[in-house]
This record gives structure tokens, C-alpha cells and sequence, in this order.
């Protein structure tokens, strides 16, 4: 039986050929399927109770427990309870005696792998075997999901990216785990949520990082020159082209190509561009020859897809071509420990770059930037920022400094509640004193008069949030929209000039928070 230490090599071992662990009271069994199991090539360990395979089970890792569902100390039902209260990672397959096939049937649900029935004939055995590297394929998967959840737990950035909250981990854990692969990613996400930034992460973190990264605004360009862009042309082409000219697709050959706003590109492009995806070849404008690209494709769109799909303005068969996985970027008014991360962040930046020595916020400059809803996401959170670095004249960013001056005049300008079904009234109530209060300018006693509370209560309600924002879990998909247009977030910078000069409307109708999902796509 192999008893091989543990150690680097062993684990690494151990993924290619997890080991296997039999827990079964009976000698007779164990022998038999052990000698079997170690001819098929598997390292395998014996027990002769549950408690044993428990213990064996935490110190070492096995990629599947055989558990007889009958054994001293522990049996199957207990082993298996016992396991995912300790987290400890296996796949179970539980042997079983014809007369507690319900039993298993109960593992099963429990999460167990599958049962096997005695007695292990050779059908029964046929069936193991075909069973047991499922089984560990399951196991290795798991594991890798596992050992990326651990890399980037804690992770508050991540190539240029900034962010600690929950659905950012998730987003990095999706660019982690598809950046190395050519599987197309369509990014989604309202304006300013960092859709490009997560396009270049994807580049830098995958083997084609020292390729070009070409990026493509196709809502900045009248048709022509899109398509011309993106296939090149051949001379004389067109009236004019006394050259000929390589398109992004060839330019970026070899790296990765960010097709921004790609709901915007004109149907009859569509249709080059889901050629050019599925053969990988392109064909320049008046050209013959077809030119092969090794191309990555990775495009975003701040549009509502499904309604562009049923508009065909977007073709359905170049959508499931370019999401092959999609990440979903969270808006950040959903991401209340980002917004602190990041203010802090960007006060350090335009401190520096201003030569000023700025060490915080005031309290009502901060209760302010937690509580506003960022209409224009972390654009307008970052454009805010500065604004405020260079306006400020003391040691810290005060109210004034970093409320945009439409939204402090008046105040009469409320912004629209989202109470998501499920919150509770004293989340309601929360929400709706802190709207109240971003739009008096950080006024308590105002808010306190709209909403007909003292200004005790009102700072008490405050206070909760600025506790409880480091840790807030994401909230609920919001159902429920109530009243009043958004104030107009501030205009975004003009946009780099080899980009787009259009700017997508800044505050979109809220989407639901989703995680970021990896599809396959038809
Ligand atoms: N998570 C983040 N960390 C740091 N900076 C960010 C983050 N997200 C966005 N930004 C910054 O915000 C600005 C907008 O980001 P980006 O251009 O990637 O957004 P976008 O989703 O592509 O927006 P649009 O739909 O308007 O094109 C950039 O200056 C970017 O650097
Ligand atoms: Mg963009």
C-alpha cells in the first residue's frame, strides 16, 4: 500500500493522482477493492472505522473516501456530516448493504458523490471503477476552484483595479481563471464600473500579455472607418488608398482585441466579425487572400443586450460568439466598502500629483461619499476626487470641497430610493435618511425636518452606516424603484482623443447586482 510522505512533491503528486482512501470495517472488502483499485494505478489508503477515516482524512488530503455506510465509531452518514462541517475537501462514495439503499440514497442528497451497493460483484466493481475518476475529476476541479478562491481572498487590487468587496473578488477570480484561455469575454457594466480596466487585466494576466492590446471604440467611428479599422484595406481599395493598410484584427494578432461599446457596431460588420471570430482569418477591404489572426476577443457594452438582440440592433449569433464568458461589473453605489477603498485611494493620488498634503476626509465630507449613489460609478467617484483635492484649502476634504455644487444647491433634488424586496423597514428607513441627507448637502437638521425625525435620530441612523459600510454585504437585487429622477452626476472628462467622444449616458436605469457568471456559450 503506498505510504508516501507528505511534502511539495507529494501534493503536486497528489493532484495529478489523488489518493484514495477506503473506510470499511469489513477485511475481506477492503483487501479485495484496495488491490484492485492500486492495479488500476490509484495510491490507496485503508481504515477500518469512521472515526479513523476522519482522522486520516484531516491530516492528509485523499481525492475520494470509499465509506461503508456500516462501521464502528462513525458511520457513512456521520463520516460524511462530519467532513463538510470541517470543510475538509473529498469526494465520498458510499458503499452500501441492499437493506440501507435509502440510506444512500440520503448521502447522496447529503452531497455524497454516488453508492455503490453490495456486494461488489464484477458489475459492481465495473461501476466503481468507471465511477472513481469522475469522481476525482470532480475533486480536481474543486480543489483549483479552492486554491484561486484562497490567492485572491483578502485581494483589494488587481492589475489596475481597485476593490475589496465581494463581487470584485468574484470579478477577479473570473479574470483569473479565463485570462490564460482565447475564450471571447463580454464585460457588462454600467458607465464608469471599470469595463475597460477589467479588458486590460484580462491582456496582462494571460500569455498574450506581451502582445499588443488594441482597443476599439465602435461607437466613436462612422461604418467605414470601423470596418476599415478593423480588416485593413488592400491599395487602391477604395477612391484614395494609394496604400494598403493592416486592420486591428492583424495589428493585434497574437494579443488581445477590446472591441469597447460593441452593441454600437453596425449589422453588416456584424456579420465580418462573427466570420473573422469563428474561422480566425480575415479579409482585408478589396483583398482576395485570407489573412489568419491569433486573436483573443474581448469586448464590453453598457447596453441592455437582450433589448438590442430583440431591436436587431445586435445579432444573437455574434452575442453567444463573443460571451462565451461574461463578467458582470457590479455598479459601484452596491460596493459600499469599495467606495471607501477607493476614496481613500484616490485622495492619495491627486494629493500627490497636486503637491498637497491632504490626510483625510471630514466627517460630513465622508458621510456624504458613502452615502451618495455614484450615478456615474467610479468615473464620477474619481473625477469627484480631484475635483475636491484641488479645490480644498485645509488638511482634510470638507463637505464643500467635494459636494458637486448642483447637487448641494437647494437640495430639492432627490434621488431615486431602491429599497430591495427583502430589506427590513429599519434598512428602509436607513437608506431613505441617508438619500435625504446627500441631497440637503449633509444637513442633519434639515434631513431630520423632511423626514420628520430629531436630529439625534438622524445622526444615530448615520452612524450605523459609516459602522457597518466596511463590512456591508451586497445588497439584494433591487426590485423595487420608487420615486424621483437622479440628480445628473458630473459631466465625465472628454475622453482621450484617440477614443470615443461619446459618452454613454452616465446614470443607466440600476440593473440587478449579478454575480459575474462564466457561460459557455452555443
Ligand atoms: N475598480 C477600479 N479601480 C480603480 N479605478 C477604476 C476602477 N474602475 C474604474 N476605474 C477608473 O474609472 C474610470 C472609468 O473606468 P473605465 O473606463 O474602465 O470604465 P468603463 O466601464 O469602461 O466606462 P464606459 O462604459 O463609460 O466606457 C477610469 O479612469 C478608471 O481608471
Ligand atoms: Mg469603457
Amino acid at each position: 500500500m503506498n505510504r508516501q510522505a507528505p511534502g511539495a512533491a507529494a501534493a503536486r503528486d497528489l493532484m495529478k493522482h489523488p489518493k484514495i482512501l477506503i473506510a470499511d470495517d469489513e477485511s475481506a472488502i477492503t483487501t479485495g477493492l484496495a488491490a484492485i483499485l492500486e492495479d488500476a494505478g490509484y495510491a490507496v489508503d485503508v481504515v477500518a472505522d469512521g472515526q479513523k477515516a476522519l482522522d486520516k482524512l484531516s491530516a492528509e488530503r485523499y481525492g475520494v473516501v470509499l465509506a461503508d455506510l456500516k462501521m464502528p465509531k462513525l458511520d457513512g452518514l456521520a463520516l460524511l456530516r462530519e467532513l463538510q462541517l470541517r470543510d475538509i475537501p473529498t469526494e465520498c462514495i458510499i458503499i452500501t448493504g441492499q437493506a440501507s439503499v435509502d440510506s444512500a440514497v440520503q448521502a447522496m442528497q447529503q452531497g455524497a458523490y454516488d453508492y455503490i451497493e453490495k456486494p461488489l460483484n464484477a458489475e459492481k466493481l465495473n461501476r466503481l471503477k468507471a465511477l472513481i475518476p469522475k469522481a476525482l475529476d470532480k475533486y480536481q476541479v474543486q480543489q483549483k476552484n479552492r486554491e484561486l478562491s484562497s490567492k485572491l481572498e483578502g485581494l483589494t487590487h488587481y492589475g489596475e483595479l481597485t476593490g475589496q468587496s465581494e463581487s470584485m473578488r468574484s470579478v477577479y477570480q473570473v479574470i483569473e481563471a479565463v485570462a490564460p484561455s482565447t475564450a471571447s469575454v463580454l464585460i457588462l457594466g454600467e458607465s464608469g464600473t471599470g469595463k475597460e480596466l477589467v479588458a486590460r487585466a484580462l491582456h496582462t494576466k494571460s500569455d498574450r500579455s506581451k502582445g499588443p492590446f488594441f482597443a476599439l471604440n465602435c461607437a466613436a467611428l462612422p461604418k467605414e472607418i470601423l470596418e476599415n479599422e478593423l480588416f485593413g484595406h488592400e491599395k487602391g481599395a477604395f477612391t484614395g488608398s494609394t496604400n494598403e493598410k493592416a486592420g486591428a484584427f492583424e495589428m493585434s494578432s497574437g494579443g488581445t482585441i477590446f472591441l469597447d461599446e460593441m452593441a454600437e457596431m453596425p449589422t453588416d460588420i456584424q456579420v465580418k466579425l462573427l466570420r473573422a471570430l469563428e474561422t480566425r482569418q480575415i479579409r482585408r477591404l478589396g483583398g482576395k487572400k485570407e489573412i489568419n489572426v491569433d486573436i483573443r476577443i474581448v469586448a464590453a457594452t453598457n447596453k441592455n443586450l437582450q433589448k438590442a438582440i430583440a431591436d436587431g440592433e445586435l445579432r444573437e449569433d455574434l452575442y453567444y460568439r463573443l460571451a462565451v464568458v461574461e463578467i458582470d461589473l457590479p455598479p459601484l453605489r452596491e460596493r459600499a466598502d469599495d467606495i471607501q477603498l477607493l476614496a481613500n485611494e484616490f485622495l492619495g493620488r491627486f494629493a500627490q500629483q497636486n503637491g498637497k498634503s491632504i490626510t483625510g476626509f471630514e466627517d460630513q465630507a465622508w458621510e456624504w461619499i458613502i452615502s451618495y449613489h455614484w450615478p456615474g460609478n467610479v468615473r464620477e467617484l474619481k473625477n469627484a476626487l480631484e475635483r475636491a483635492v484641488i479645490m480644498s484649502r485645509g488638511s482634510t476634504i470638507t463637505a464643500s470641497d467635494i459636494i458637486p455644487r448642483h447637487l448641494r444647491a437647494g437640495g430639492e433634488m432627490p434621488a431615486a430610493l431602491t429599497i430591495p424586496v427583502g430589506a427590513t423597514a429599519a434598512e428602509a428607513r436607513q437608506q431613505l435618511v441617508l438619500r435625504t441627507y446627500a441631497s440637503t448637502s449633509g444637513d442633519v437638521v434639515r434631513t431630520g425636518k423632511v423626514l420628520g425625525l430629531t436630529d439625534a435620530e438622524v445622526r444615530t441612523e448615520l452612524l450605523t452606516m459609516l459602522q457597518v459600510a466596511g463590512e456591508a454585504p451586497a445588497r439584494p437585487a433591487p426590485v423595487v424603484t420608487a420615486s424621483a429622477p437622479a440628480p445628473r452626476p458630473e459631466p465625465a472628462p472628454p475622453a482621450p482623443a484617440a477614443r470615443s467622444s461619446k459618452r454613454p449616458d452616465p446614470a443607466p436605469p440600476a440593473r440587478a447586482a449579478k454575480k459575474p457568471t462564466a457561460r459557455k456559450g452555443r
